[in-house]
């Protein structure tokens, strides 16, 4: 059953519930009132008889004073303490035979159904006390307008429920016609994304807040994330593919060469050879960098735990003194100095960072870590080539290398930094470049201390 169809019929079932519940309250309240003023009419009028028997001598002269109250469909009585039955004036006989007199020493009012000519009709039946002590007045009467009266509200209350059901059946239609519209947008945005799987986003036509224009949007910004993330990847395929095909394509003209002449000539069989090598090292070392992009793009997730920096830096720097030779003087004034963060991703960025610095420049490189309030900082500055003020903004995206001929000697795929970045950014950390082409570059790693944050 679609779901409009059912909140219609609910709400329309649930407004008749409703309607029944208070029709039936109303019925019930209206009898009530309505007999309760009979009543009263009817003691008003049993207290003035009272009032006339008791001037009156005898009970003899009572009759003729009895017949002056009576109204239709009724009769009034005067009964003894043995509840016999000393005066009665009548105009209907049916109704004084089903009803026996009964003496009452207080007021009291009562409503009966007795059967009559056309069925069951109620009666209302009157009784007070005579002060003389000889007896008590009973007045009845047939509640025949009540009767009429009764099927009219009945009548009223019935077409009112029927109309009120069919105005909330049309209503509730086109209110969950309404509340449904962005729903099925959605759907069949959803379905032409199944069929044709190019991600597309729902119009949204009117500027309300509800929910429904929350999930629209939602919807609409989760469609551009997707389209966001596949024109990434488009683009991380067609930059991937590029960057490989120049060292393959260096390959096959030497392998091609080698295929050609074999080893001929030595010394040109010699380059082919190194040069085939040099290209298929980079190539590993680039596949290498784009695994590692795919598992930080992949899990956002860090494994964290409390490190400490000094001794983080301290041993990447053994390693690379030991293997490079290369002069690197790790600074600082505070010990220790703790990050949270995930070990190997934070080993990574500094690795990158001096891998840069050893590339780009020949001279000493220095390490410096310090800590403020909120801060921990950690600066690698070298003296080398630098990078041109203009080229400073670019170098954080993906393969950019500020000279491709230059980073062809030294085997960059342009990855590092892009790759740094996004570690940082992991960790609520900052990365900041300043350069001046000539003199030296330093970059500048700012994370959050343990507990503070980082602005
Ligand atoms: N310390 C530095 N001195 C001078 N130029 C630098 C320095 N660090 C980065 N660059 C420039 O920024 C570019 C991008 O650096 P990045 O580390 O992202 O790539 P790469 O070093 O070329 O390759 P990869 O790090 O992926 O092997 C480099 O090609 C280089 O031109
Ligand atoms: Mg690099």
């Amino acid at each position: 059953m679609r779901i409009t169809t059912k909140i219609n019929l609910l709400t329309t079932a649930w407004m008749l519930c409703i309607m029944v519940l208070i029709n039936f309250v109303v019925f019930i309240l209206f009898m009530k009132t309505t007999v309760n003023m009979e009543e009263d009419i009817q003691f008003q009028k049993a207290e003035e008889i009272v009032k006339d028997i008791g001037k009156k001598q005898s009970f003899s002269s009572i009759q003729g004073e009895l017949k002056d109250y009576l109204t239709e469909h009724s009769y009034i009585r005067i009964v003894d303490p043995k509840n016999k039955v000393l005066h009665q004036v009548t105009n209907d006989l049916l109704l004084s035979k089903k009803i026996k007199g009964k003496y009452t020493k207080i007021k009291q009012a009562q409503t009966r159904l007795i059967m009559a000519e056309h069925g069951e009709e109620e009666v209302l039946i009157v009784r007070v006390p005579i002060h003389n002590g000889k007896g008590s007045l009973e007045i009845s009467e047939r509640l025949i307008g009540l009767e009429t009266r009764k099927e009219t509200l009945r009548g009223i209350l019935i077409f009112s429920t029927l109309l009120a059901a069919l105005l909330s059946l049309l209503g509730g239609r086109w209110l969950a016609n309404m509340i449904m519209r962005p729903i099925a947008n959605m759907i069949k945005t959803m379905e032409e994304i199944e069929k044709s799987g190019v991600p597309k986003t729902i119009t949204i036509q009117t500027k309300t807040k509800d929910e429904l224009q929350t999930m629209a949007r939602t919807f609409n910004r989760m469609i551009g994330r997707l389209q966001e993330n596949i024109e990434k990847q488009k683009q991380f395929v067609s930059d991937a593919s590029h960057e490989l095909k120049t060292p393959l394509t260096v390959i096959k003209s030497y392998a091609n060469f080698l295929r050609r002449h074999g080893l001929e000539n030595k010394e040109m069989a010699e380059e082919a050879i190194q040069a085939i090598h040099s290209e298929a090292t980079r190539i590993q070392k680039m596949t290498e960098t784009f695994l590692d992009l795919a598992a930080l793009e992949k899990d956002h997730v860090l494994d964290s735990k409390e490190l400490d920096l000094i001794s983080l830096c301290q041993s990447i720097l053994k390693q690379f003194k030991e293997v490079y030779r290369r002069d690197i003087t790790l600074h600082f004034k505070e010990y220790p100095i703790k990050i949270h963060g995930d070990e190997l991703k934070i080993k990574q960025v500094i690795i990158i960072l001096l891998d840069n610095a050893m590339k780009y420049s020949n001279d000493k490189i220095d390490v410096y870590l310090e800590k403020d309030k909120q801060h921990i900082v950690v600066r690698v500055k070298d003296y080398g080539i630098g990078i041109p003020q203009g080229e400073i903004e670019n170098i954080f995206e993906r393969f950019y290398r500020v000279d491709k001929a230059r980073s062809r000697e030294t085997g960059g795929s342009g990855l590092g930094l892009y790759i740094a970045k996004s570690i940082m950014k992991l960790h609520k950390g900052k990365i900041k470049i300043t350069s001046t082409e000539g003199t030296g570059t330093e970059v500048v790693l700012i994370l959050p201390t343990i507990d503070g944050s980082n602005e």
